[in-house]
Protein backbone atom coordinates (compact mmCIF):
# COMPACT_ATOMS: atom_id res chain seq x y z
CA UNK A 1 0.00 0.00 0.00
CA UNK A 2 1.49 3.64 -1.06
CA UNK A 3 1.33 6.57 0.93
CA UNK A 4 -1.55 9.03 0.00
CA UNK A 5 0.07 12.06 2.27
CA UNK A 6 1.44 14.67 -0.64
CA UNK A 7 2.33 17.24 1.64
CA UNK A 8 1.32 19.89 4.61
CA UNK A 9 -0.90 23.12 4.09
CA UNK A 10 -1.25 25.96 5.95
CA UNK A 11 -4.68 26.29 7.14
CA UNK A 12 -4.59 30.15 6.57
CA UNK A 13 -1.88 31.10 3.78
CA UNK A 14 -1.91 27.68 2.64
CA UNK A 15 1.59 27.57 1.94
CA UNK A 16 3.18 23.79 1.86
CA UNK A 17 5.31 21.88 3.89
CA UNK A 18 7.47 19.02 3.71
CA UNK A 19 5.72 15.90 4.93
CA UNK A 20 8.78 13.93 4.75
CA UNK A 21 10.40 15.88 8.26
CA UNK A 22 9.07 16.69 11.37
CA UNK A 23 6.71 20.25 11.20
CA UNK A 24 5.28 22.19 13.65
CA UNK A 25 3.46 25.69 12.65
CA UNK A 26 3.11 27.64 9.48
CA UNK A 27 6.80 29.09 9.51
CA UNK A 28 4.61 32.55 8.24
CA UNK A 29 1.89 33.02 9.90
CA UNK A 30 2.62 30.63 12.51
CA UNK A 31 -0.97 28.84 12.63
CA UNK A 32 -1.94 24.82 12.10
CA UNK A 33 -0.59 22.84 9.43
CA UNK A 34 -2.88 20.37 7.62
CA UNK A 35 -2.17 16.97 6.47
CA UNK A 36 -3.10 16.28 2.77
CA UNK A 37 -3.54 13.52 1.03
CA UNK A 38 -3.93 12.51 -2.67
CA UNK A 39 -7.81 12.19 -2.62
CA UNK A 40 -8.61 10.84 -6.46
CA UNK A 41 -5.78 7.93 -6.15
CA UNK A 42 -7.57 6.63 -2.79
CA UNK A 43 -10.73 6.88 -4.24
CA UNK A 44 -9.55 4.42 -6.66
CA UNK A 45 -7.78 2.48 -4.41
CA UNK A 46 -10.18 1.76 -1.71
CA UNK A 47 -13.96 1.54 -2.00
CA UNK A 48 -15.48 1.73 1.58
CA UNK A 49 -17.63 -1.34 1.56
CA UNK A 50 -13.99 -3.03 1.29
CA UNK A 51 -13.41 -1.30 5.08
CA UNK A 52 -15.41 -3.66 6.51
CA UNK A 53 -12.98 -6.80 6.78
CA UNK A 54 -11.01 -4.56 8.59
CA UNK A 55 -9.11 -4.25 11.56
CA UNK A 56 -11.16 -2.83 14.47
CA UNK A 57 -8.86 0.16 15.38
CA UNK A 58 -8.69 3.52 14.05
CA UNK A 59 -5.61 1.90 11.52
CA UNK A 60 -8.63 0.37 9.16
CA UNK A 61 -8.68 3.90 7.38
CA UNK A 62 -4.68 3.50 6.57
CA UNK A 63 -4.77 5.24 3.19
CA UNK A 64 -6.13 8.37 4.88
CA UNK A 65 -3.73 8.69 7.69
CA UNK A 66 -0.28 10.19 7.59
CA UNK A 67 2.27 6.97 8.08
CA UNK A 68 3.16 5.50 4.92
CA UNK A 69 2.38 1.58 4.85
CA UNK A 70 5.45 0.38 3.39
CA UNK A 71 9.05 -0.38 5.08
CA UNK A 72 9.42 -0.49 8.90
CA UNK A 73 6.81 1.98 10.16
CA UNK A 74 4.14 -0.33 11.86
CA UNK A 75 1.99 2.00 13.91
CA UNK A 76 2.35 2.58 17.84
CA UNK A 77 -0.80 1.28 18.39
CA UNK A 78 -2.87 0.42 21.96
CA UNK A 79 -6.01 -0.81 20.22
CA UNK A 80 -7.30 2.78 19.77
CA UNK A 81 -10.79 3.81 17.76
CA UNK A 82 -13.90 2.23 16.09
CA UNK A 83 -15.16 3.01 19.89
CA UNK A 84 -18.97 1.61 19.50
CA UNK A 85 -21.71 4.23 18.67
CA UNK A 86 -24.17 3.50 20.88
CA UNK A 87 -28.61 3.58 20.53
CA UNK A 88 -29.09 5.64 23.65
CA UNK A 89 -32.94 4.61 23.75
CA UNK A 90 -33.84 5.02 27.40
CA UNK A 91 -32.03 8.80 27.50
CA UNK A 92 -33.58 9.43 24.10
CA UNK A 93 -36.92 9.01 25.35
CA UNK A 94 -36.24 10.79 28.74
CA UNK A 95 -35.50 13.68 26.54
CA UNK A 96 -37.74 13.49 23.71
CA UNK A 97 -35.54 12.31 20.81
CA UNK A 98 -35.93 9.20 18.90
CA UNK A 99 -33.14 8.05 17.15
CA UNK A 100 -30.43 9.60 19.80
CA UNK A 101 -27.07 7.84 19.72
CA UNK A 102 -23.51 7.93 22.27
CA UNK A 103 -20.15 7.66 20.79
CA UNK A 104 -18.11 6.26 23.43
CA UNK A 105 -15.20 7.32 23.55
CA UNK A 106 -14.23 6.16 26.82
CA UNK A 107 -13.35 2.95 25.31
CA UNK A 108 -10.04 4.12 23.98
CA UNK A 109 -6.99 2.82 25.73
CA UNK A 110 -5.61 5.31 29.07
CA UNK A 111 -10.22 5.86 28.92
CA UNK A 112 -10.20 8.82 26.38
CA UNK A 113 -10.18 9.62 22.41
CA UNK A 114 -7.01 11.60 23.09
CA UNK A 115 -5.73 8.29 22.30
CA UNK A 116 -6.85 8.60 18.87
CA UNK A 117 -4.47 11.50 18.39
CA UNK A 118 -1.47 10.56 20.22
CA UNK A 119 -1.29 6.93 18.32
CA UNK A 120 -1.07 8.46 15.24
CA UNK A 121 1.12 11.69 16.33
CA UNK A 122 3.54 9.51 17.88
CA UNK A 123 3.61 7.12 15.38
CA UNK A 124 4.62 9.95 12.81
CA UNK A 125 7.29 11.96 15.15
CA UNK A 126 8.85 7.92 15.41
CA UNK A 127 9.04 7.59 12.11
CA UNK A 128 10.92 10.79 11.33
CA UNK A 129 13.02 10.71 13.99
CA UNK A 130 12.03 12.26 17.11
CA UNK A 131 14.19 11.63 20.23
CA UNK A 132 12.01 12.61 22.92
CA UNK A 133 8.21 14.24 23.36
CA UNK A 134 6.73 16.50 25.29
CA UNK A 135 2.87 18.12 25.38
CA UNK A 136 1.37 20.62 27.89
CA UNK A 137 -2.20 19.00 29.02
CA UNK A 138 -5.25 19.48 30.51
CA UNK A 139 -4.89 16.01 31.63
CA UNK A 140 -5.92 13.43 29.14
CA UNK A 141 -3.46 13.97 26.53
CA UNK A 142 -1.11 13.97 28.79
CA UNK A 143 -1.97 10.08 30.15
CA UNK A 144 -2.33 9.47 26.40
CA UNK A 145 1.21 11.28 25.37
CA UNK A 146 2.42 8.68 28.40
CA UNK A 147 1.29 5.62 26.99
CA UNK A 148 2.45 5.67 23.59
CA UNK A 149 5.81 6.78 24.10
CA UNK A 150 6.19 3.77 26.65
CA UNK A 151 5.04 1.91 23.82
CA UNK A 152 7.37 2.86 21.47
CA UNK A 153 10.14 3.59 24.39
CA UNK A 154 10.96 7.02 23.93
CA UNK A 155 11.56 9.93 26.69
CA UNK A 156 7.84 11.63 27.69
CA UNK A 157 7.22 14.99 29.17
CA UNK A 158 4.28 16.42 30.27
CA UNK A 159 3.08 19.97 32.07
CA UNK A 160 -0.37 19.64 33.65
CA UNK A 161 -2.19 22.67 35.96
CA UNK A 162 -1.33 21.16 39.66
CA UNK A 163 -5.13 20.63 40.15
CA UNK A 164 -5.69 18.19 36.81
CA UNK A 165 -7.28 15.02 38.05
CA UNK A 166 -5.14 13.09 39.76
CA UNK A 167 -5.93 10.23 37.66
CA UNK A 168 -4.19 11.88 34.47
CA UNK A 169 -0.80 12.70 37.03
CA UNK A 170 -0.59 8.77 37.99
CA UNK A 171 -1.12 7.40 34.60
CA UNK A 172 1.69 9.54 33.48
CA UNK A 173 4.23 8.78 36.34
CA UNK A 174 3.31 5.03 36.14
CA UNK A 175 4.01 4.84 32.06
CA UNK A 176 7.55 6.53 32.76
CA UNK A 177 6.66 10.25 31.71
CA UNK A 178 8.50 13.27 33.63
CA UNK A 179 5.28 15.05 35.22
CA UNK A 180 5.54 18.77 35.78
CA UNK A 181 2.37 20.16 37.78
CA UNK A 182 1.97 24.39 37.04
CA UNK A 183 0.47 26.68 39.05
CA UNK A 184 -1.90 27.84 36.02
CA UNK A 185 -3.65 26.80 32.96
CA UNK A 186 -2.74 25.00 29.97
CA UNK A 187 -1.99 28.19 28.25
CA UNK A 188 0.43 28.11 31.32
CA UNK A 189 2.13 24.65 30.58
CA UNK A 190 2.23 25.67 26.68
CA UNK A 191 4.40 28.46 27.19
CA UNK A 192 6.64 26.14 30.11
CA UNK A 193 6.51 23.47 27.06
CA UNK A 194 7.68 25.82 25.07
CA UNK A 195 10.43 26.76 27.02
CA UNK A 196 11.67 23.57 27.49
CA UNK A 197 11.92 22.28 24.34
CA UNK A 198 13.64 25.37 22.60
CA UNK A 199 16.28 23.99 25.24
CA UNK A 200 16.12 20.40 25.35
CA UNK A 201 15.79 19.74 21.55
CA UNK A 202 12.21 17.48 22.69
CA UNK A 203 9.23 17.56 20.03
CA UNK A 204 6.31 19.82 21.18
CA UNK A 205 3.10 17.35 20.58
CA UNK A 206 1.12 20.29 21.70
CA UNK A 207 -2.30 19.72 19.81
CA UNK A 208 -2.40 21.57 16.52
CA UNK A 209 1.11 22.73 16.68
CA UNK A 210 2.07 19.42 15.61
CA UNK A 211 0.03 18.35 12.71
CA UNK A 212 -0.58 14.83 13.09
CA UNK A 213 -3.20 14.17 16.25
CA UNK A 214 -5.85 15.72 14.09
CA UNK A 215 -5.79 13.07 11.62
CA UNK A 216 -6.11 10.63 14.46
CA UNK A 217 -9.02 12.35 15.93
CA UNK A 218 -10.67 13.15 12.37
CA UNK A 219 -11.38 9.44 12.17
CA UNK A 220 -14.28 9.69 14.68
CA UNK A 221 -15.63 11.50 11.80
CA UNK A 222 -14.92 8.73 9.56
CA UNK A 223 -16.47 6.26 12.31
CA UNK A 224 -19.65 7.94 12.39
CA UNK A 225 -20.53 7.38 8.66
CA UNK A 226 -18.92 4.13 8.32
CA UNK A 227 -21.22 3.00 11.19
CA UNK A 228 -24.17 4.63 10.39
CA UNK A 229 -23.82 3.18 6.75
CA UNK A 230 -22.09 5.87 5.20
CA UNK A 231 -24.55 8.74 6.25
CA UNK A 232 -23.69 11.57 8.35
CA UNK A 233 -26.11 12.28 11.23
CA UNK A 234 -28.22 15.35 11.55
CA UNK A 235 -26.98 16.47 14.69
CA UNK A 236 -22.89 16.46 16.70
CA UNK A 237 -22.66 17.34 20.14
CA UNK A 238 -19.14 17.84 20.98
CA UNK A 239 -17.64 18.84 24.24
CA UNK A 240 -14.50 21.89 22.91
CA UNK A 241 -11.98 22.64 24.74
CA UNK A 242 -8.91 23.32 22.04
CA UNK A 243 -11.23 22.12 19.24
CA UNK A 244 -9.20 19.25 17.95
CA UNK A 245 -11.95 17.19 17.84
CA UNK A 246 -14.32 18.91 16.57
CA UNK A 247 -12.61 20.54 13.53
CA UNK A 248 -11.04 16.82 12.94
CA UNK A 249 -14.35 15.78 12.02
CA UNK A 250 -15.29 18.47 10.15
CA UNK A 251 -11.85 17.32 8.01
CA UNK A 252 -12.92 13.84 7.75
CA UNK A 253 -16.34 15.04 6.03
CA UNK A 254 -14.85 17.26 3.89
CA UNK A 255 -12.73 13.77 2.56
CA UNK A 256 -15.18 11.87 2.50
CA UNK A 257 -17.31 14.18 0.53
CA UNK A 258 -14.45 14.64 -1.88
CA UNK A 259 -13.89 10.68 -1.85
CA UNK A 260 -17.65 10.46 -2.99
CA UNK A 261 -17.87 7.87 0.24
CA UNK A 262 -20.72 10.67 1.86
CA UNK A 263 -23.18 12.57 -0.11
CA UNK A 264 -23.23 16.66 0.79
CA UNK A 265 -25.41 16.12 4.23
CA UNK A 266 -23.55 17.49 6.81
CA UNK A 267 -24.33 17.47 10.48
CA UNK A 268 -24.38 20.37 12.11
CA UNK A 269 -21.69 20.69 14.64
CA UNK A 270 -22.44 21.77 18.14
CA UNK A 271 -20.00 23.09 20.70
CA UNK A 272 -20.26 22.53 24.38
CA UNK A 273 -18.09 24.36 26.97
CA UNK A 274 -18.68 25.29 30.05
CA UNK A 275 -20.15 28.16 31.21
CA UNK A 276 -17.00 29.21 33.23
CA UNK A 277 -14.78 28.82 30.21
CA UNK A 278 -16.49 29.55 27.09
CA UNK A 279 -14.51 31.76 24.72
CA UNK A 280 -15.36 29.81 21.68
CA UNK A 281 -19.24 30.05 22.55
CA UNK A 282 -18.91 33.92 23.20
CA UNK A 283 -16.75 34.42 19.82
CA UNK A 284 -19.52 32.46 18.19
CA UNK A 285 -22.32 34.56 19.89
CA UNK A 286 -20.63 38.20 18.82
CA UNK A 287 -19.97 36.96 15.33
CA UNK A 288 -16.13 36.90 15.75
CA UNK A 289 -13.65 35.22 13.64
CA UNK A 290 -11.09 34.17 16.59
CA UNK A 291 -12.02 34.08 20.11
CA UNK A 292 -10.66 36.36 22.88
CA UNK A 293 -8.44 34.20 25.92
CA UNK A 294 -10.98 34.14 29.11
CA UNK A 295 -9.33 35.77 32.10
CA UNK A 296 -9.92 33.25 35.01
CA UNK A 297 -10.92 30.28 33.27
CA UNK A 298 -12.79 27.62 35.89
CA UNK A 299 -14.62 24.12 35.22
CA UNK A 300 -15.19 20.87 36.82
CA UNK A 301 -14.67 19.59 33.26
CA UNK A 302 -10.99 19.53 32.97
CA UNK A 303 -10.24 19.69 29.27
CA UNK A 304 -12.87 22.43 29.42
CA UNK A 305 -10.78 24.61 30.64
CA UNK A 306 -8.80 25.80 27.94
CA UNK A 307 -9.07 29.63 27.78
CA UNK A 308 -7.24 30.36 24.39
CA UNK A 309 -7.36 27.91 21.40
CA UNK A 310 -4.51 28.40 18.42
CA UNK A 311 -7.46 26.76 16.00
CA UNK A 312 -10.26 28.99 17.48
CA UNK A 313 -10.73 30.37 13.79
CA UNK A 314 -10.90 26.77 12.31
CA UNK A 315 -13.37 25.55 15.37
CA UNK A 316 -15.90 29.10 14.94
CA UNK A 317 -15.57 28.65 10.90
CA UNK A 318 -17.25 24.41 10.83
CA UNK A 319 -19.66 25.81 13.58
CA UNK A 320 -21.12 28.59 11.31
CA UNK A 321 -20.25 26.71 7.76
CA UNK A 322 -22.58 23.65 9.18
CA UNK A 323 -25.02 25.96 10.45
CA UNK A 324 -24.39 24.28 14.19
CA UNK A 325 -23.95 26.72 17.20
CA UNK A 326 -21.76 27.06 20.62
CA UNK A 327 -23.56 26.08 23.67
CA UNK A 328 -22.50 27.15 26.83
CA UNK A 329 -23.68 24.84 30.30
CA UNK A 330 -23.37 25.48 34.08
CA UNK A 331 -20.75 23.15 35.89
CA UNK A 332 -23.86 22.61 38.38
CA UNK A 333 -25.52 21.22 35.42
CA UNK A 334 -22.59 18.98 34.07
CA UNK A 335 -21.88 17.70 37.59
CA UNK A 336 -25.68 16.24 37.50
CA UNK A 337 -25.76 15.12 34.34
CA UNK A 338 -22.62 12.38 34.79
CA UNK A 339 -25.35 10.12 37.04
CA UNK A 340 -28.16 11.50 34.67
CA UNK A 341 -26.46 10.06 31.70
CA UNK A 342 -25.04 7.22 33.42
CA UNK A 343 -28.28 5.83 35.25
CA UNK A 344 -29.80 6.24 31.75
CA UNK A 345 -27.41 4.96 29.42
CA UNK A 346 -24.79 2.51 31.22
CA UNK A 347 -21.97 4.70 30.16
CA UNK A 348 -20.21 6.33 32.86
CA UNK A 349 -19.26 9.64 31.45
CA UNK A 350 -16.07 11.96 32.13
CA UNK A 351 -18.06 15.35 32.97
CA UNK A 352 -16.45 16.74 29.40
CA UNK A 353 -19.11 14.28 28.17
CA UNK A 354 -21.71 14.51 30.68
CA UNK A 355 -22.08 18.27 29.42
CA UNK A 356 -23.23 17.13 26.22
CA UNK A 357 -26.69 16.44 27.72
CA UNK A 358 -27.83 20.01 29.43
CA UNK A 359 -26.42 21.48 25.76
CA UNK A 360 -29.09 19.50 24.08
CA UNK A 361 -31.45 20.40 26.53
CA UNK A 362 -31.46 24.08 25.78
CA UNK A 363 -30.77 23.10 21.82
CA UNK A 364 -34.32 21.00 22.31
CA UNK A 365 -36.02 23.91 24.52
CA UNK A 366 -34.81 26.15 21.89
CA UNK A 367 -36.39 23.72 19.15
CA UNK A 368 -32.98 23.81 17.26
CA UNK A 369 -32.82 20.07 16.97
CA UNK A 370 -36.13 18.15 15.87
CA UNK A 371 -36.90 14.93 17.69
CA UNK A 372 -36.97 12.73 14.91
CA UNK A 373 -33.39 14.26 14.57
CA UNK A 374 -30.16 11.68 14.05
CA UNK A 375 -28.27 12.94 17.30
CA UNK A 376 -25.04 11.61 18.03
CA UNK A 377 -23.84 12.93 22.20
CA UNK A 378 -19.68 12.54 22.44
CA UNK A 379 -18.74 10.98 25.68
CA UNK A 380 -15.10 12.25 25.04
CA UNK A 381 -14.07 10.12 27.94
CA UNK A 382 -14.05 8.04 31.50
CA UNK A 383 -15.83 9.11 34.66
CA UNK A 384 -13.41 6.83 36.10
CA UNK A 385 -10.51 9.24 35.57
CA UNK A 386 -12.35 11.75 37.85
CA UNK A 387 -13.33 10.03 40.95
CA UNK A 388 -11.40 12.80 43.39
C1 LIG B 1 -12.42 14.09 28.18
C2 LIG B 1 -12.15 15.28 27.30
N1 LIG B 1 -13.13 15.75 26.54
C3 LIG B 1 -12.95 16.81 25.71
C4 LIG B 1 -11.75 17.49 25.66
C5 LIG B 1 -11.61 18.67 24.73
O1 LIG B 1 -11.02 18.23 23.54
P1 LIG B 1 -10.48 19.21 22.44
O2 LIG B 1 -9.28 19.88 23.04
O3 LIG B 1 -10.16 18.37 21.25
O4 LIG B 1 -11.54 20.21 22.16
C6 LIG B 1 -10.69 17.03 26.44
C7 LIG B 1 -9.38 17.73 26.38
O5 LIG B 1 -8.55 17.63 27.26
C8 LIG B 1 -10.89 15.90 27.27
O6 LIG B 1 -9.90 15.42 28.04
ZN1 LIG C 1 0.60 30.16 6.98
Amino acid sequence: MPTFLTHLECTRCGKHYDHNRLQTLCGDCARPLYPRYDLPAVAAAVRPEQLREREASLWRYRELLPLPATGDSAPVTLGEGWTPLLPARRLGAALGLSRLFIKDESLNPTGSFKARGMAVAVSMAAHLGATALAVPSAGNAGGALAAYAAAVGLPAHVAMPRDTPRANVVECERAGARVTLVDGLITDCGQLVAAQVAEHGWFNAATLREPYRIEGKKTMGYELAEQLGWRLPDVVVYPTGGGTGLIGMWKAFDEMQALGWVDDHRPRMVAVQSASCAPIVRAFQSGEPTAAEVPDARTVAAGLRVPKTIGDFLVLDALRRSGGVAVAVPDDEILAAVPEMAGLTGVFPAPEGAACLPAVRRLLAAGAVGRDEVVVLFNTGSGLKYLA
